[in-house]
């Protein structure tokens, strides 16, 4: 069920857009907010609430990369794995952050710091490769700077 706060939030998006569902990406973003990530509940809620089916909202869901469905660690990796990144050293960054965290892509670490995902560009090409840490962009990254970046 929607929090009072939920409902005040979707509500204010609801008034930017002409047909309810146009909302749902904003609705999944503040479910998430709140929630941390969007569980089945958490779906089926804003699905009810915006007169969507569960089924449909969730292929919208799993399209998009920023709204996770299964729980994430508190700082979320972004790695890019996109064709500039990947020329200039993803490889070798991608490994090092394993190595450095315990983790494959996909996982989280035990302590629940740190998820380690793939991602598409983020349009920073001309500095690749690049990750994300939640909202934190990282740029002209080597196997030495990566690993500074994370133990910071
Ligand atoms: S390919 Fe990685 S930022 Fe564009």
């Amino acid at each position: 069920m929607l929090s009072a706060e939920e409902k005040q939030e979707i509500e204010h998006e609801l008034t930017k857009f002409p047909i309810r569902k146009s909302a749902c990406l904003e609705a999944l973003m503040i479910i998430q907010k709140h929630r941390d990530y969007v569980s089945d509940d958490g779906l089926k809620d804003v699905a009810d609430y915006l007169g969507m089916s569960a089924t449909e909202l969730d292929g919208i869901a799993t399209f998009y990369n920023l709204i996770y469905r299964k729980p994430v660690g508190k700082k979320v990796i972004r790695i890019c794995d996109s064709v500039s990144c990947f020329i200039m050293g993803y490889e070798q960054i991608r490994s090092k952050i394993q190595e450095e965290l315990g983790i494959k892509l996909g996982e989280t670490t035990p302590d629940q710091e740190f998820t380690l995902l793939p991602t598409p560009c983020l349009g920073t090409c001309d500095k690749a490769p690049a990750l994300m840490i939640n909202d934190e962009l990282h740029r002209n990254l080597n196997p030495n700077n990566v690993v500074q970046i994370l133990r910071k």
